[in-house]
Parts: C-alpha cells; sequence; structure tokens
C-alpha cells in the first residue's frame, strides 16, 4: 500500500503529491512546520503543537489556513489512512506559490503538506541504551524560536553527530549549550537537579520539553531552568534530550566522554516513564 499524504485540502498517495518549482519553501526556505508523535495511533501533546504552529506562522505572516478542530481532523484522517500506529507525523506550512521574488505575494495562497513516518519510538535502541552526542558551534540565525523550515545549520551539526558516531548534536554559542540539532537538551546534576536552558529566542520552545516540565513538577522533581555550559555537561551525573519523535531519550556520553556511568540514569528513567504515561493515556 503507497504511504498517504496530505497536501493542499486533499489526501492522495506520496508519489501523485507534487509540488511546483516557484514553492517559496523551495526557493527560500519561506515556510514553518511542526513535528507530532503518534502514540497507539493517537497525536501526542496535540493542542500545544498546533499553539506553536499558530505562533510560527504568526511570526512569519502567514495566515493559518485551517482552524484547530480542521487541523486535528485532517491529522487524524491520516494517521487512519495510513493505519499508523506509532511513529512521526510531519506538518508543513509555506507561503505558497509565486514567480521567484523576495517580496510576499499580493494573492496566492499557503502551501500544506502533511505525511507519516512510522517508526518505534517507545521500544527505539535510542530510548532503551541511550545515545552518544557531540557538540559543535551554534551557527543559527536569532529568531530560533520560530519552527523555521531553514534548516540547514542543523542538517550540517547532525551530519557531523553521524560522522562521529554520535546520534546528536548539542549546539554551543557564548560557551552555553543552546539544545540538540533536533532536540530539546537537559542535564542532572550529582544533587539530582534537572537543569534545563530556560526559553528565549535562542531555542525553540520544545512541546515535549514543556509538557515534561509541568508532568516533573508534579511529582517533586527539582527543576532549574538556567543556562548550563558543555563543561558542566561533562560532568554531570546523567544527561537526556526531549523531542515530539523520540520522547525522553537518555544521553550517555558527549564528546566521547561517558556521563554520569556511561548508563542511562534513574531520573531519566522516571522522567521517561512519566513522559510515556502520559502518552500512553492520553
Ligand atoms: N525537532 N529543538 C529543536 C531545534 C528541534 O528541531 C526540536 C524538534 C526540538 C524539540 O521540540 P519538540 O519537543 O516540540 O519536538 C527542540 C523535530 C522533532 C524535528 O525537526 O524532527
Amino acid at each position: 500500500m503507497s504511504r498517504i499524504v496530505f497536501l493542499n485540502g486533499s489526501f492522495l498517495p506520496l508519489e501523485d503529491a507534487r509540488i511546483p518549482i516557484m514553492d517559496r519553501g523551495f526557493l527560500f526556505s519561506d515556510g514553518v512546520y511542526e513535528g507530532f508523535g503518534v502514540l497507539g495511533g493517537r497525536v501526542i501533546d496535540n493542542d500545544l503543537h498546533l499553539a506553536r504552529l499558530e505562533r510560527s506562522l504568526s511570526e512569519i505572516r502567514i495566515a493559518n489556513p485551517y482552524s484547530r478542530e480542521q487541523w486535528a481532523a485532517f491529522e487524524q484522517e491520516l494517521v487512519h489512512r495510513n493505519d499508523m500506529d506509532e511513529g512521526f507525523l510531519y506538518l508543513q506550512v509555506t507561503r505558497g506559490v509565486a514567480d521567484r521574488d523576495f517580496f510576499f505575494p499580493q494573492e496566492g495562497a499557503p502551501t500544506v503538506v502533511m505525511f507519516t513516518q512510522k517508526k518505534s519510538i517507545v521500544h527505539s535502541p535510542a530510548a532503551e541504551k541511550g545515545i552518544a552526542v557531540i557538540s559543535v558551534p551554534d551557527l543559527r540565525w536569532k529568531r530560533r524560536d520560530i519552527k523555521s523550515v531553514s534548516l540547514l545549520a542543523q542538517v550540517l551539526a547532525k551530519q557531523a553527530a553521524k560522522e562521529a558516531g554520535a546520534q546528536e548534536a548539542w549546539m554551543i554559542e557564548d560557551g552555553f549549550v543552546t539544545e540538540g540539532g533536533s532536540s530539546s537538551g537537559f542535564i542532572v546534576t550529582k544533587q539530582g537537579r534537572v537543569i534545563v536552558r530556560p526559553l528565549s529566542n535562542a531555542i525553540l520552545p520544545g512541546i515535549t520539553r514543556k509538557s515534561l516540565l509541568c508532568l516533573a513538577e508534579e511529582t517533586g522533581v527539582v527543576l532549574e531552568e538556567r543556562l548550563f555550559t558543555i563543561d558542566e555537561a561533562y560532568n554531570a551525573a546523567e544527561a537526556f534530550l526531549t523531542s515530539a519523535s523520540n520522547f525522553v531519550v537518555p544521553i550517555v556520553s558527549i564528546d566521547g566522554r561517558p556521563v554520569g556511568d556511561g548508563k542511562p540514569g534513574a531520573v531519566t528513567r522516571r522522567l521517561q516513564e512519566l513522559y510515556l504515561s502520559m502518552a500512553r493515556a492520553s
């Protein structure tokens, strides 16, 4: 069976879904995206993701083509048509098709694309055994709070990680960790405090981060939102990342140095379970 994708209001086989070369997403990266985790056929933290989409669109002045209810209905239909139980749902909105010119087109509609990727999140090797990360300079622009489709710096960062035998890159700016190439970064101090960088234009406001912080607060885990350096990360008891496509993933080494005892830590495991219980129950 062919994968069914969503393009501008229609559901169609992947091979029939075409976008003109004059699409501004292709020419200028003039668009934003969202990525959702799917578990048990349900989209996790959907309202929070759709709220962030609304904000990303409004920050780059693209009118949101659908209401939250419409988005949710399209997503559910797409998940259903692809018979997807677990995986990732990708959504992208660009400023649409117009002859190449920097100025916004006077008329026309945005291009809207959604597709699914089946994958195992809960029992992935990453979630079970943990991953290695490397540090790289953060080469991105200054509005990282917008979920822009312009991801060249992250593509290069993550490829460098792969070539170094790691799975994620932690980006460094002014000596501090900003975030992962496609994830939010956390460390756990030897005293058991969970440290995460506060929200600002320097990072994407991760939805899994937000959701996990709410859950963790209720369980009495001590949280501290502040900047941390890569040296602090080397010396941390534990480290982990969060993202919609991977939930909570332990980090067991940074730049080739084991984190703690080089195995997923107890606090990380607890938070992993906490997020998973919420996702399963939702
Ligand atoms: N990436 N930071 C960056 C730079 C990201 O690209 C992502 C998500 C996150 C985590 O955000 P969330 O919890 O909302 O997924 C943080 C997605 C999954 C991707 O590009 O595939």
